[in-house]
């Protein structure tokens, strides 16, 4: 949701409806726009994306002219209700409908309090948990008279995860806002603030930022913003920050779509994980602030995360056993929350977020710490919910990652997995001083070696042009390359639509072979015959038994390995790396794949359907 409080020179309506451009990857079955007048709220609200809602708004401009200074807006991932007209936000609530808002979360006792308000006679248009949250806060305002006092009596009463806004014909120049487990940002403007889901939402207009924290209302004027706590206590300390990204990082730049754009952005990207990491031969991380005695006493460590972020974590698992002898598991995070893990105070979560507000990752990092466990997030977005809420951060600083199917972010989340191995080997003296510097010369080669990778890419994308019927791919991999195979497939899956398995290489024989039919394509990635040898060994083992059996294989193999050239129907290079830090490099031509295969298909890449970029519910 992007409102504003007041421009002189654009209208609240515009204002609302650019930040809801820049926040359209959080969801897109739906978006809405309520404006406020002497007389009454005007809402404008259709299903499907943003360019309906803009029709609408053009066919009936008069609706948006008012002479009130703020506007709210919504964009929507449907949870309860399906993607429909009503069921978009703004809904009205009181009586007259005096009132507007838009909520993102699931209020978990709206059934209850829609029995309680429709008893008092409100009358509910939608099939949504939100627009009971929206008469909750009329009926308050009819007994107040306030609106932040009508907000946060509303909020104290509701049950589970919300940002609410709201507007009401009675406080025209005022937005307030709650929230609880759902994100939500403050721009501080000149003559003029903003409220948004994230800072994307009015990068264009300023870069000053005010975090809100949990369980906290906010009140928004042009001049104004004022903070108190659920229990109305004023809140004099809400963190003040700069955004560091301007806006054109969230534009394409000339790119037919942010995820192409992301995907060539990838070599700076992982430069700047890596950034001002290494001193004098020694890794420092002085932005993640925990005590290393604590990292010394650590005798487990537990990934969490979901998505491409466990791709991520998949790989961490590699590395950090391998160079911090610690027992490492990698879980998704709505697995591990409910099912009574042991951790215990010697237990290291790492939870991986891109956003930093995935509900099931945020759930798994409170679990944990309630289990005495210490956190440390890898996120990218700085003033999101899992840093705060952990014991330290560790950022990606990849800048805003748009598309909806992650991939800068993922070959972050992995640079950031090897820092933290290496920073864990390094405080446990796990490894020599001069094997950590070795380790980061090599990883400090890997820019370069990503862009040789995007450099070569026309391979690919005729490939993948080549591909477009397809119905499905899979993706074999060992050690690293197995979440690389998962990535791969995941990424198909999202943006493609087409079937796709990733497939650990050594498990094929004991059941997915059975797939296997003549023409079936198949990607394997192939570890350095450098490294362990037997290990490459045994995957061009693999790509002989799937070829054998009518098998298409696409091979993604360092260059000068020529032994996997007899079985391969297509030979993708990538440049010559340790074994662990070949993840950085193998799924960069999967990522290729996938975003020239969805395009070649004429599918909407960025905002691939049913999705969402950050899923804020459980
Ligand atoms: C959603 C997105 C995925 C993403 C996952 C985790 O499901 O569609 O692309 O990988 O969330 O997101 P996070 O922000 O926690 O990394």
């Amino acid at each position: 949701a992007g409102p504003k409080a007041s421009a002189p020179s654009s209208r609240p309506v515009d204002v609302a409806l650019q930040g809801l451009a820049r926040l359209e990857y959080r969801g897109y079955d739906s978006a809405g726009v309520a404006v406020v007048d002497d007389d009454a709220v005007r809402v404008t609200k259709r299903a499907g994306k943003l360019a309906n809602l803009r029709e609408a708004l053009a066919e009936s401009s008069g609706s948006t002219e008012t002479t009130g200074r703020v506007a709210i807006a919504h964009t929507r991932w449907a949870t309860h209700g399906g993607p429909t007209d009503t069921n978009a936000h703004p809904h009205l609530g009181g009586h007259d409908h005096e009132l507007a808002v838009v909520h993102n979360g699931i209020i978990e006792n709206f059934a209850t309090l829609r029995a309680d308000l429709e008893a008092d006679g409100f009358r509910f248009a939608s099939e949504t948990d939100s627009e009971a949250a929206a008469h909750l806060v009329a009926r308050e305002m009819t007994q107040t008279g306030d609106l932040t006092e009508a907000m946060r009596r509303a909020a104290a009463s509701l049950e589970g995860a919300f940002t609410l806004l709201a507007v009401h014909r009675d406080a025209p120049d005022t937005v307030v806002a709650a929230r609880r487990n759902s994100p939500l940002v403050v721009g501080l403007g000149d003559g003029e603030n903003f409220l948004g889901s994230d800072v994307a939402a009015f990068v264009d207009s300023t870069k000053e930022a005010l975090e809100v924290g949990q369980d906290q209302v906010v009140t928004v004027t042009a001049d104004d913003v004022r903070i108190i706590g659920f229990d109305g206590a004023e809140v004099t300390d809400a963190a003040r920050y700069t955004i560091e990204w301007d806006a054109a990082a969230a534009q394409k730049g000339g790119y037919p779509s942010f995820m192409a754009k992301e995907i060539h952005e990838q070599a700076g990207a992982v430069a700047d994980t890596l950034l001002g990491r290494l001193e004098n031969g020694s890794l420092k991380l002085d932005e993640m602030d925990i005590d290393p005695s604590v990292l010394r006493s650590v005798d487990k460590i537990v990934v969490v995360a979901c998505g491409t972020a466990a791709n991520a974590g998949a790989v961490a698992k590699y590395a950090i056993e391998h160079w911090c002898r610690i027992p490492t598991e990698v879980e998704l995070a709505h697995e591990f929350r409910y099912r009574d893990p042991v951790v215990t105070e010697k237990t290291l979560v790492v939870a991986i977020s891109q956003s930093g507000e995935t509900m099931d990752t945020l759930m798994a990092v409170r679990h944990a710490r309630e289990q005495g466990a210490k956190v440390i997030a890898l996120c990218n977005t700085r003033g999101s919910t899992i840093p705060r809420e952990s014991d330290a951060a560790l950022y990606l600083h990849v800048g805003p990652e748009i598309a909806v199917a992650s991939t800068k972010a993922y070959l972050g989340q992995i640079a950031a997995c090897y820092l933290l191995g290496l920073f864990l080997a390094q405080v446990r003296g796990n490894l020599y001083p001069d094997e950590i510097a070795a380790l980061m010369s090599d990883l400090e080669q890997i820019p370069d070696q990503i862009q040789q990778v995007l450099d070569s890419s026309s391979q690919v994308e005729r490939l993948a042009q080549d591909m477009k019927d397809a119905t499905s791919v899979l993706f074999l991999g060992r050690h690293v390359g197995y979440p690389t195979a998962m990535e791969g497939a995941l990424k198909l899956k999202e943006i493609a639509y087409i079937h796709a398995e990733g497939f650990a290489a050594g498990e094929l024989k004991h059941g997915p072979i059975a797939l296997v039919e003549e023409g079936q394509p198949v990607f394997v990635i192939v570890p350095s015959p450098n490294g362990r040898h037997s290990l490459h060994s045994k995957v061009v083992s693999n790509i002989q038994e799937v070829r054998a059996r009518g098998a298409r294989t696409l091979v993604i193999a360092e260059e000068g390995d020529d032994a996997v050239v007899p079985y391969a129907d297509e030979v993708i290079r990538v440049p010559a790396t340790r074994t662990l830090f070949a993840a950085l490099l193998t799924v960069i031509p999967l990522q290729i794949f996938s975003c020239e295969l969805a395009t070649a298909k004429g599918l909407d890449v960025d905002q691939p359907r049913n999705l969402a970029k950050s899923v804020t519910v459980e």
